[in-house]
C-alpha cells in the first residue's frame, strides 16, 4: 500500500489540479488573493470557502465555476455570517446560470442553520455537517478532510469508478466502497491523497475512454483490462419536451412569474404560451437542463391591457438585478434580436 500512496502522490505533484484555488487554501491562500487582488479573500473562513467550491462542483464544471461563479460568489458572500443575512433572491441571483438551484437555497438555509446553532462556523464534526441541508455524506467528508484538514475517506461518482476498477467490483454498495476508501486511504496526507483521486477519476479514469498508461495506479489496479465493466455511473434517459413561453410587454415592462415549479423554485421566469391573442410567434431554440432537452419555444405579445395576477413587472433594466433562469435569458435573447427588438 504504502508504494501505491507513494505513486498516487507522485503522479498528483505531476499532473494533478494543486493550484485550483479551494486546494490551496490552507498554504498560499494570502499569497494567491494578493495576485488576483481578492482583497476582501484574504481572511476567509477555509472550510466555508471549501464548502462553497464542493457544492458548486456538486453538478458543474471545474471550468464554468472557475470562470464565472466561485470568486464572484465569495466577493459578494464573503463568510456564512453575510450569506445567512442575505436574502434568498439575492443568493439565487450570484447563482443564476449554473443550476440546480436547490443547492443555493440549501446553501443559504445551511448559513442560517450555523449561525443559529453553531456560531456561524460550519461544524467540525462530519456527522453534525451531514445534518445540513444539502449536505450528503461525500460533502461533508470532503468538508471535514479538505476545510477542516480531518484525515477522512470519502466517495463521490469520480473516486467510485477509481476504487471500483482498482478492486474489481462490480455494482458495489455505498458502504462496501467506502470501506475500501478507508482501507485505501494514506493516513499520512488524506488532503492530497483525495485530491489527487478526484483527479485521477477525472482525467485519467474516464468512464469511457480510460487512459490507463498515464495512470499511477496501473499496475496495481485489478480491473485495469476491463475497465468498462466496472462503470458505475448511469446513463441519463433524456426526455423531449416543448415549452412554449410568453413574453408580455405591458406600459414598457415585461411580466414575469416566481416560479414555484420543483426545477426552477423561486427563480423569474416568462408566462407560459396559451394561445393567447395577438401573441406573435418570434423565434425558438433548444435547451438542456438536467435530463430535460426543451424545444422553446417564444411568443411575444405587447398589452397594455394583459392581467395575470401572478405575473410581476419588471423594466429592462431590473432583468439585470433579479435571479431568472438561462431559459428565459435565451428566450429574452430571442426577443432582443427580433423585429419587436426593444
Ligand atoms: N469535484 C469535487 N470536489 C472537487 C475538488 N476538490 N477539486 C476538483 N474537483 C472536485
Amino acid at each position: 500500500m504504502e508504494k501505491i500512496h507513494q505513486s498516487i502522490l507522485h503522479w498528483y505533484h505531476q499532473n494533478g489540479r494543486k493550484n485550483l484555488p479551494w486546494r490551496v487554501l490552507h498554504d498560499e491562500y494570502k499569497k494567491y488573493a494578493n495576485k488576483n487582488d481578492l482583497k476582501k479573500l484574504q481572511n476567509i473562513d477555509i472550510a466555508y470557502a471549501v464548502y462553497i467550491s464542493e457544492i458548486m462542483l456538486q453538478q458543474t464544471q471545474v471550468k464554468s465555476v472557475l470562470q464565472n461563479y466561485y470568486f464572484q460568489f465569495l466577493v459578494k458572500f464573503p463568510s456564512l455570517k453575510i450569506l445567512a443575512k442575505a436574502s434568498e433572491d439575492e443568493v439565487l441571483k450570484a447563482w443564476q446560470g449554473l443550476g440546480y438551484y436547490t443547492r443555493a437555497r440549501n446553501l443559504h438555509k445551511s448559513a442560517k442553520i450555523c449561525v443559529q446553532k453553531f456560531n456561524a462556523q460550519l461544524p467540525y464534526d462530519r456527522r453534525e455537517l451531514q445534518k445540513l441541508p444539502g449536505i450528503g455524506e461525500y460533502t461533508a467528508g470532503a468538508i471535514a478532510c479538505f476545510g477542516f484538514l480531518q484525515t477522512m475517506a470519502f466517495v463521490d461518482a469520480n473516486i467510485k469508478r477509481v476504487l471500483s476498477r482498482f478492486y474489481s467490483l462490480q455494482n458495489p454498495s455505498l458502504k462496501l466502497l467506502t470501506q475500501k476508501a478507508e482501507e485505501f486511504l494514506n493516513y499520512d496526507n488524506a488532503f492530497d491523497h483525495n485530491q489527487a483521486l478526484l483527479d485521477i477519476g477525472a482525467l485519467v479514469c474516464l468512464p469511457k475512454n480510460a487512459k490507463c498508461e498515464f495512470c499511477p495506479l496501473e499496475s496495481f489496479c485489478s480491473g485495469k483490462n476491463e475497465y468498462k465493466k466496472f462503470n458505475i455511473t448511469k446513463k441519463i434517459r433524456y426526455e423531449n419536451i416543448i415549452l412554449k413561453i410568453l413574453i408580455v410587454q405591458k406600459n414598457n415592462k415585461f411580466l414575469l412569474i416566481k416560479s414555484k415549479e420543483k426545477l426552477y423554485f423561486n427563480l423569474y421566469n416568462f408566462l407560459e404560451y396559451k394561445n393567447q391573442k395577438n401573441a406573435k410567434f418570434i423565434g425558438e431554440f433548444k435547451h438542456f437542463y438536467t435530463k430535460y432537452k426543451i424545444n422553446v419555444k417564444v411568443y411575444f405579445l405587447k398589452d397594455d391591457n394583459f392581467e395575470d395576477i401572478k405575473a410581476k413587472a419588471f423594466t429592462y433594466k431590473d432583468l439585470e438585478y433579479i435571479a431568472i433562469s438561462k431559459l428565459a435569458v435565451k428566450a429574452f435573447d430571442v426577443l432582443k434580436k427580433s423585429a419587436y427588438a426593444i
